[in-house]
């Protein structure tokens, strides 16, 4: 019987990718199968986030859990891999001695070599080096394409925004090369895959330099990328203000399979407390992009990442926020509040807002952007749009989902055989949230 390995996969969408990656290892280079009972597994993984104190906390009482499971099964074997891996992995071999392996984001290709090494070891086996790029030549390739798949194209943050540990779990900024991406989205392609995301901490600060003078920066990548006349379309994400080149605005111009909407953190609508989180940018800057890439595309939305309760943030910089989300319409966020997070700059800054107010405040903006969703939902009730069907609604079996370009979701009757099709639609409701829709031509 075959060995089972079970992963519980935390924080953003790199580490979703990774997973993927070591279930990829665990399936063709080491013989294991899936299973959803913890009780049953032989291998069990936690991919970990750090960005905010209360997701690390997570992981250890999910540790806690696991442990109870190996005291039943002695062979059990733990791993906890991803940023808090990165971070912590010498507390967690003091806090959890009973974690057999960890393995940092950089390293999960060995997972192979760390696993049979942690059966020869009583003591934790530790593996949180950069290597830099070789994690992604030695992956196992591809076989079961979906719909929608994520392609990493760069990894790691050189920003050091004052906040933020992603420049120490992840390392540096540093890009694959031009070929290695377009072969893997080629083989994506071939298996049935319809659209791209593509994925880095700061995805459009892509730039490749082969050595022998020729270098590609991200607007180019996307220009290579829409080659490929299998891509129905191509997201990315998350792209940071100060790295949009100018073949990325004329990408928008040139190239239809890129969607009309933009996922860009801008983390505060203060001057002020950008300069303090060292975002690099300002509120000025940021809009610039946003009027350039709406000159192009009128139709464009926008969403954002969001920090409230920073240190020192007044009433004043607050409201500076809610204007600017009410001028650029943001639809959607991630938005949390500041957590203060141990060897980054700000955490020798002083806490001075209470945690009522942080809640306060980050009530009023996840609602005052719920409310703007529902007006550009209500806006286009009555109109005819064209939306790309993703897969069989989960509410309604007798319906299917799809997406417009600028990211609004729509229902439509229909079954799976829909899927992949770009349809011209009427929107006929909004009920509860969902936009409801029937279709025009087929
Ligand atoms: N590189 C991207 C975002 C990656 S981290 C960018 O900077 O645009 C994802 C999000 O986590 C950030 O945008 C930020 O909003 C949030 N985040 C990071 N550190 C945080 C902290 N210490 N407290 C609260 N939120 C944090
Ligand atoms: Fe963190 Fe800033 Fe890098 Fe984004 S750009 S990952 S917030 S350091
Ligand atoms: Fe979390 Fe690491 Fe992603 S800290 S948000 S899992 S890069």
């Amino acid at each position: 019987m075959k060995k089972k390995y079970y992963i519980e996969t935390q924080g953003c969408q790199m580490n979703e990718y990774d997973s993927d990656k070591m279930k990829d290892l665990l399936k063709k280079n080491m013989d294991f199968e899936p299973t959803l009972a913890k009780e049953e597994a032989d291998i069990l993984i936690v991919n970990t986030c750090s960005i905010r104190e209360k997701a690390q906390e997570k992981v250890f009482s999910l540790l806690g859990q696991w442990r109870k499971l190996k005291n039943k099964k002695p062979d059990l074997v733990i791993g906890v891999a991803g940023c808090v891996a990165s971070q912590e992995s010498s507390e967690i071999s003091l806090r959890a001695p009973y974690v057999d392996m960890v393995i940092g984001p950089q390293t999960i290709h060995r997972l192979p070599e760390i696993y049979k090494d942690s059966l020869k070891s009583n003591k934790t086996v530790i593996d949180v080096e950069f290597p830099l790029i070789e994690k992604f030549d030695n992956l196992p390739s591809v076989t079961e394409a979906k719909f929608s798949e994520f392609v990493t194209i760069m990894e790691g943050c050189s920003k050091y925004c004052s906040y933020c540990v992603v420049p120490y779990t992840r390392g540096t900024e540093v890009s694959r090369p031009l070929n290695d991406i377009l072969e893997e989205i080629d083989i994506l392609v071939k298996n049935g895959t319809k659209e791209i995301i593509l994925l880095g901490q700061n995805v459009n600060a892509y730039f490749y330099d082969d050595g022998k003078g020729n270098f590609v920066n991200f607007g180019l990548l996307l220009f290579y990328i829409a080659r490929n006349k299998g891509i129905k379309r191509i997201r990315y994400t998350t792209s940071h203000p100060n790295n949009f080149d100018e073949q990325t605005f004329l990408a928008y111009e040139k190239i239809p399979q890129l969607v009309s909407h933009l996922h860009l953190p801008i983390q505060s609508g203060s001057d002020r407390v950008l300069a303090a989180m060292k975002r690099g940018y300002t509120v000025l800057e940021y809009k610039s992009i946003i009027r350039k890439l709406k000159k192009i595309r009128p139709e464009m939305t926008f969403s954002s990442d969001f920090i409230v309760g920073f240190p020192g943030e007044t009433d004043n910089d607050f409201s500076q926020t809610i204007e600017l989300i009410k001028e650029i319409e943001f639809e959607q966020s991630y938005s949390f509040i500041y957590s203060k997070r141990p060897g980054t700059p700000a955490a020798s800054l002083e806490d001075n807002i209470s945690e009522d107010k942080k809640k306060e405040r980050l009530n009023y903006l996840q609602s005052t952007i719920n409310s703007l969703s529902k007006e550009r939902s209500k806006s286009i009730i009555g109109k005819n749009v064209e939306i790309l069907v993703e897969g069989v609604s989960s509410k309604y079996n007798d319906m299917v989902t799809g997406r417009t370009t600028n990211n609004k979701i729509i229902n439509i009757p229909g079954t799976e055989k829909l899927i992949g099709k770009l349809l011209k639609i009427h929107v006929t409701e909004l009920n509860n949230k969902t936009l409801k829709g029937e279709v025009l031509t087929t």
